[in-house]
């Protein structure tokens, strides 16, 4: 019998799926070459179902001899493992993100005269349809609050944007961009409380309570299925953070931020230029450990922020709280800084790193923000939180336009920065 090797990532096995192992099975032994995760989540988006279940979906179809995992969207690796005769893939792969994955697989096949056999697309079938349908039908709080967990484990970097609206959420949920080969598109949300507060024309001073924020997030999680951190400020007191834990969680957040301060919160870039005073480590490290005693799932996670760096209280005090935090039980550690150069955040991971391998590091590059990705990545840094971006670039577009109007004393001259009333109707799916 010919070895014959398929990889896929049988996410919505749908016919297609089942045509293809068909024609490898006819050709021969099919062993799946099913993507991990990480293989899935370096081009596109990460899978609904995990790995597990994946292949206990794919090792119960006919046909299937075995299943083994591979770990890049490259096949080269598992082609020089397994040396398969034949190959079999769809022919949708000719063009767009997965070319050069296609002549890979060709070139190898040829190091020892194995071929790439491409049967037709399936008509009627579109995974990105299928997508785009999932997506319509919504998700449950559990399966949106496990994904940011899955998201660190399979990704090298998260990418988290700021939301305080459905409209903003309807834009991380569904912006994508193709570069350099792969599909790009934001992971999870972030509720900021500046920007929460700033939409409701309130300070960022804890002003606005729980109930509110909650609304925000009820009518963001109404309208997208992707993961969401939430900003908790300085938690308030230990006793009332376990009910925002315990609430978060029923809503399907996944995660909360808070930050080691104490007293009237004063938002950290203004560092300090305004007064603001940080907990004490006892009290910050009772803090998280009385949110982890209250939190009921086990995916749920409290992230500590520490604020040494905006303080200017000096490297050693944030190194020396991160191992408390860490110590308290906090499941990451957001590092922040208000420096325009990212030196700082970088010594911080480097010696963070040395210390701590698996915790992961969250950070949110405001003033930084000539730094790209990829630098925080090569630092080990696990998520990026872009915080304030949104709102701070949809305001001057807004004043611009009533300064236009105002001036011209008619909506004409400010028509061409408008989306037309055509656009505006056709937005949001069934306003028509
Ligand atoms: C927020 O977005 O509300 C934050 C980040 O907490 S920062 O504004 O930089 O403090
Ligand atoms: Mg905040």
């Amino acid at each position: 019998m010919k070895k014959v090797y398929i990889g896929m990532s049988a996410d919505l096995v749908h016919p297609g799926h089942i045509n293809v192992i068909k024609k490898g099975a006819a050709l021969g032994d099919v062993t799946i070459g099913l993507l991990t995760d990480a293989a899935i989540a370096s081009y596109k988006r990460l899978p609904y179902l995990s790995y597990d279940q994946r292949k206990i979906v794919i090792e119960n179809i006919a046909g299937v001899k075995e299943v083994v995992p591979q770990e890049t969207l490259d096949y080269v690796k598992n082609l020089r493992k397994y040396r398969p005769d034949v190959v079999v893939h769809g022919d949708d792969w000719k063009t767009g993100v997965q070319a050069k994955t296609r002549q890979d697989v060709i070139d190898t096949l040829n190091e020892w005269g194995g071929e790439l056999v491409e049967i037709g697309y399936t008509p009627g079938i579109s995974s990105s349809k299928l997508h785009q349908d999932l997506k319509q039908i919504g998700t449950t709080p559990d399966i949106r609050l496990k994904r940011l967990k899955r998201l660190i484990a399979a990704k090298p970097i998260v990418r988290v944007l700021e939301v305080h609206n459905g409209l903003c959420g309807l834009i991380v949920e569904n912006v994508i961009v193709e570069k350099d080969n792969q599909l790009r598109e934001f992971d999870a949300m972030w509720s900021s409380s500046l920007m929460d507060s700033t939409a409701r024309g309130k300070p960022d001073i804890e002003a606005v309570d729980l109930t509110s924020r909650m609304t925000t997030i009820n009518d963001i999680f109404e309208v997208t299925t992707k993961p969401l951190i939430f900003d908790a400020d300085t938690g308030g007191r230990p006793e009332h953070f376990s009910f925002t834990v315990k609430t978060l969680e029923r809503l399907g957040v996944s995660a909360v931020i808070i930050e080691d301060k104490i007293g009237l919160k004063k938002n950290s870039l203004f560092g300090n230029a305004v007064l603001q005073q940080q907990d004490t480590i006892e009290n910050f490290y009772y803090k998280i450990q009385t949110g982890k005693n209250a939190q009921i799932t086990d995916d749920f996670m409290i992230i500590a922020r520490v604020e040494s760096l905006i303080l200017e209280k000096g490297m050693d005090d944030a190194l020396e709280r991160t191992k408390a935090y860490i110590d308290a039980g906090a499941d990451a550690i957001m590092i922040h800084s208000r420096q325009k150069k990212p030196d700082e955040i970088f010594e911080f991971c480097g010696h963070f790193r040395k210390l701590e391998k698996q915790v992961p590091i969250v950070v949110v590059p405001s003033s930084y923000h000539a730094t790209y990705e990829d630098k925080l990545c090569e630092a080990q840094v696990n998520v990026i939180i872009y915080a304030n971006h949104l709102l701070r670039s949809a305001y001057p577009a807004m004043m611009n336009t009533a300064k236009s109007i105002l001036t011209h004393g008619r909506a004409f001259e400010c028509a061409d920065s408008c989306l037309s009333i055509n656009e505006i109707l056709d937005l949001i799916p069934g306003t028509r």
